[in-house]
């Protein structure tokens, strides 16, 4: 049977890095082309992974190849344009985070997605690490009792980071520059464990002249879900590459959690809830069954998810309602962190 042919739209980071490896090595489809505006780096990036086809542009590369399933890795500026013709010329999308610049595009992307009958997939990826996994796992099990409180922490050494150092990255054009970029991720791992939330407060400053173009090096964000609250600390100055430390409070228990673990914690252990923590862990280990366990790359696990979803109808990874929350909530994130900016002291 002859395989299901695919593109990805943007040769950069997450195309190239991100997204190609998994597709290419996927059994049950072809990929057919890279493809991006600079054609020079879509041809290079295809000839060194043999991929037989490069194009400036969807509208050629769909036209040529005849492939039905577009991997948009874009600028989000881009996202509505594209998504839409891919829709309306017979594929499937996949397409990566941030859904788009405002609601309305992210809105609009969907309602032409359920007019043309076409499958849309967001990356949120990081909601399928195996720390992550866990900690949602112990929240639907009732382990943790009412989520009270869920901080997360992103953090990233600003100079070591690509978005970061760049004042030309596309990100500073979009409200709430880099860390609208990023806060997604955070927003969606909050919505696993939380559910729906509203936007409260956002807090930034900036706290160093490295990097002009950016507007604010430390944000805070607070939101309100209907059982608790979420708190989102990001910042561009910690020493090491990257800080993901979390922490979620229930009315049974409280955990620490990363990409990589979750566990529990007690403020002041003693014998009865040491032994009731240590029956959980056990619980959780011996209960664990191994095909839950996530791939090294989250990427590849919503890959494969995605390919599921659309070549034999599997469940869709992260469904067009999350993804419009999402989005949401990180518009009205870069509405407040503009503002936030624009009022500050020297701002
Ligand atoms: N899920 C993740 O962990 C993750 C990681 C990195 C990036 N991303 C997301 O992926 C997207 C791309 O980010 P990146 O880091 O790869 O950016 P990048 O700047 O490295 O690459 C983007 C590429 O898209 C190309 N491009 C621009 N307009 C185009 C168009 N109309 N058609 C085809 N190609 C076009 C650019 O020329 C560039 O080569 C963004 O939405 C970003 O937020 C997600």
């Amino acid at each position: 049977m002859e395989k299901a042919k695919v593109l990805i739209v943007g040769s950069g980071v997450a195309g190239a890095v991100r997204h190609l490896p998994f597709f290419k090595n996927h059994p049950e489809v072809e990929l057919v082309g890279m493809i991006d505006p600079d054609l020079a780096r879509a041809r290079r990036v295809a000839d060194e992974n043999g991929i037989p086809g490069a194009y400036p542009s969807l509208e050629e590369g769909l036209r040529r190849s005849g492939a039905r399933i577009v991997s948009i890795c874009t600028p989000p500026q881009t996202h509505k344009d594209l998504t839409i013709y891919a829709f309306e010329h017979g594929a499937d999308v996949l397409l990566e985070k941030p859904f788009a610049v405002t609601l309305d595009e992210a809105r609009g992307i969907v309602a032409v997605q359920q007019r043309t009958g076409r499958k849309l997939s967001v990356v949120h990826q990081n909601k399928f690490m195996a720390g992550i996994m866990r900690m949602t796992d112990i929240v639907r099990r009732g382990e943790a009792g009412r989520v009270l409180h869920v901080g997360l922490t992103w953090m990233t050494n600003g100079d070591q980071d690509r978005m970061v150092i760049d004042p030309n990255f596309w990100c500073h054009k979009i409200p709430g520059g880099r860390w609208a970029e990023s806060l997604p991720h955070q927003l969606y791992i909050a919505y696993a464990l939380a559910g729906e939330m509203r936007l409260l407060s956002v807090a930034a400053r900036k706290t160093t002249d490295k990097w002009p173009w950016m507007s604010a090096d430390e944000v805070d964000v607070v939101l309100e879900s209907k059982e608790g609250y979420v708190n989102i600390r990001m910042s561009a100055n910690p020493a090491e590459t990257k800080r993901r430390i979390n922490v979620l409070h229930g009315t049974k228990a409280s955990y620490m959690f990363s990409y990589k673990t979750a566990f529990a914690l007690a403020e002041r252990p003693n014998a009865k809830i040491s032994v009731e923590l240590f029956r959980r862990w056990l619980g959780a280990r011996l209960s664990a069954k191994p095909r839950q366990a996530a791939p090294p790359s989250p990427h590849e696990y919503v890959i494969n998810h995605f390919l599921d979803y659309v070549l034999h109808d599997g469940p869709n990874p992260t469904s067009p309602e999350e993804a419009l929350h999402v989005e949401e909530l990180n518009e009205h994130f870069g509405a407040a962190f503009e503002s936030v900016i624009r009022k500050a002291p020297g701002g």
